[in-house]
């Protein structure tokens, strides 16, 4: 820490001594510890605490005894249990828990799968990993100090813990405590990781730096990757890349939706589902957020071409399924679970890949697991974001994997060695009246209030497309859609209807092996084009 004294004519105005101004640093090892009942559950697991700037400048130059702010992080150590030496540090990766706030598990998941690859090179010895732990209140008393029968908040929340409100810090939120100085958003706090982990002067081996996440780490990163700073502007000469893994919902680029937006059509595009109203973010609870706002001024375009910029490895289980609920309404404009909203995005915003070799190259990777974050790590695509990439820094990396491929829009950089059958449903067969399969189809939900096809001609053990398709042309139907156990017919789809990846749409039929829609989705045959 260096000490500087200011002489600023403010002072001689308030009559006040010379103020002591400390400028902060931000290091490793080098942020205030303070008191906390958290575990370490992995041997290699240490406790390290982050010194983090007030990016806003507020503490440099007051008479505030808070002089740091502390970031509590999960930091492995190497096979011997000591401190990894700087010079023996090749890349960094950077593991953002979920939800729960619970690094310590996402810390020793990524170690053990850094362990389980049984590398000579790429190892404990040569990897660090670091999980961040972002606190809420919901932790006060155990993830760092509090003292209910303080006076004032700075008495309630008395030491210099980052602490954000709830799981704000996905979104960037400038941190809720300490009470007296709310000005970090939660991305600073990872920009100054990165920038210091980034610095060859510290680590002069460093070779590459990794950000990943899963879950809401995920829906974390994605948005970081989004608005985030780019290398040149956090002064990172270490290429930069984001391992996204199982997010529930992306960001999206603009206020188009592919759904329904009528459940919460003044707000479904609020960041963090969409840009409008950034700096309004948490500022309930928060300072309002200011992070690289100049870039949320440029428009969606911008923050596209921001986000395009950046070396993004989207991971994806295939059987990860679920977050149906309704609970949260933006989400559902763009799809009824995770594996929709994901395909939803990725045909919405392709991946890129300008030159397959080239930095900013967007790749797609599938696992066939479910919303499992071990599974996801230790897995060959797993090992190779989080590990192998770019290990020696000579740009080497491995291409897509996981075929066969979803959608035709999942493909930025095919593999043909590894292309086989689709999973996307390849149903070619002709069915009664001319009719064929053409995809996967909403019926009513979020808001929708026009059912797809107007008659229900079928609820029964006996459905299939074939049996629907025969039974929707005997009654003179053109288009027939099959949903579980019910059959629908009709001459024209309802107004509100969209079409959605063909793999919501994997409902085997209660009849034979066939698909046939899924809750609030149609597998539709047709004779007409739609
Ligand atoms: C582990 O780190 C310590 C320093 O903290 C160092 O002395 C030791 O050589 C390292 N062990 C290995 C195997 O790199
Ligand atoms: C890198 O670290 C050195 C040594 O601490 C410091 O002087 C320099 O300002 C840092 N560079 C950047 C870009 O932060
Ligand atoms: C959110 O943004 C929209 C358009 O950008 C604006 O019309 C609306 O007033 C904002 N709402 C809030 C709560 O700030
Ligand atoms: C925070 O943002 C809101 C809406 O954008 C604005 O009305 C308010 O004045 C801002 N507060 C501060 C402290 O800047």
């Amino acid at each position: 820490m260096r000490l500087r004294f200011a002489v600023l004519g403010l002072m001689f105005l308030s009559g006040t001594a010379y103020a002591q101004c400390v400028e902060v640093t931000p290091a490793q090892y080098a942020g205030t510890p303070w008191t906390h009942s958290l575990t370490k559950t992995h041997t290699l697991s240490d406790i390290a605490f982050f010194k983090i700037r007030d990016p806003s400048g507020q503490h440099v130059c007051t008479s505030d005894p808070i002089s740091d702010l502390s970031f509590l992080t999960y930091l492995s150590l190497n096979s011997t249990r000591g401190i990894l030496p700087n010079n023996a540090i090749k890349r960094l990766v950077i593991v953002i828990s979920g939800a729960n706030s619970d690094a310590w598990a996402y810390h020793k998941d990524v170690i053990d799968a850094l362990q389980a690859m049984n590398d000579p090179e790429i190892n404990t010895d040569s990897v660090a990993i670091l999980s961040p732990y972002f606190p809420n209140d919901r932790q006060a008393g155990t993830g760092f100090p509090y003292n209910p029968d303080g006076a004032t908040p700075d008495a309630k929340y008395p030491s210099p813990a980052l602490v954000w409100y709830s799981t704000e810090w996905s979104g960037g939120a400038n941190n809720q405590y300490p009470p007296r100085l709310k000005t970090v958003s939660a991305y600073d706090a990872l920009d100054q990781i990165v920038q210091h982990y980034g610095n060859r002067s510290i680590f002069p081996n460093m070779k590459h730096i990794v950000v990943s996440g899963h879950s809401m780490g995920a829906q974390m990163l994605h948005r970081y990757a989004a608005v985030g700073k780019t290398r040149a502007q956090l002064g990172v000469q270490v290429p930069i890349s984001y391992y996204i893994a199982n997010p529930s919902s992306m960001q999206w680029f603009g206020s188009d939706r592919p759904l329904s937006t009528g459940k919460c059509s003044s707000t479904y595009n609020n960041w963090r589902e969409g840009l409008d109203n950034y700096s309004s973010y948490g500022s309930a609870h928060s300072g309002n957020l200011t992070y690289n706002s100049m870039l949320l001024a440029l428009g969606p375009a911008a923050v596209l071409a921001n986000y395009r910029g950046k070396t993004v490895a989207h991971g994806r289980g295939t059987q990860d399924r679920g977050d149906y609920s309704e609970g949260s309404c933006a989400p559902y404009t763009t799809g009824t679970d995770r594996h929709e909203r994901f395909f939803a995005f990725l045909e919405r915003f392709p991946p890129v890949c300008l030159v397959p070799t080239g930095e900013d190259c967007h790749t797609v990777d599938f696992v066939v697991t479910t919303h499992n974050n071990r599974a996801m790590f230790t897995s060959p695509s797993g090992n190779a974001r989080l590990f192998r990439d770019n290990f020696n820094g000579d740009g080497s990396r491995a291409p897509d994997f996981g075929y066969p491929r979803h959608s035709n829009f999942d493909d930025p950089y095919p593999n043909g060695a590894q292309a086989g059958q689709p999973l996307v449903d390849t149903d070619t067969r002709s069915y009664a009246g001319g009719k064929t399969h053409r995809g996967c189809y909403t019926d009513i939900d979020n808001a929708q209030s026009v059912p797809s096809l107007p008659v229900l001609a079928y609820t029964g053990n006996s459905n299939t497309r074939t049996y629907c398709a025969n039974l929707c042309t005997q009654q003179g139907y053109s288009i027939a859609g099959a949903k579980r156990n019910q059959c629908y017919c009709g001459n024209t789809l309802g107004s509100q209807t969209k079409r959605v990846v063909t793999s919501s749409c994997e409902t085997k039929c209660p009849g034979d092996s066939s698909f046939c829609g899924n809750a609030n989705r149609l597998s539709i045959l047709s004779s007409v084009n739609l």
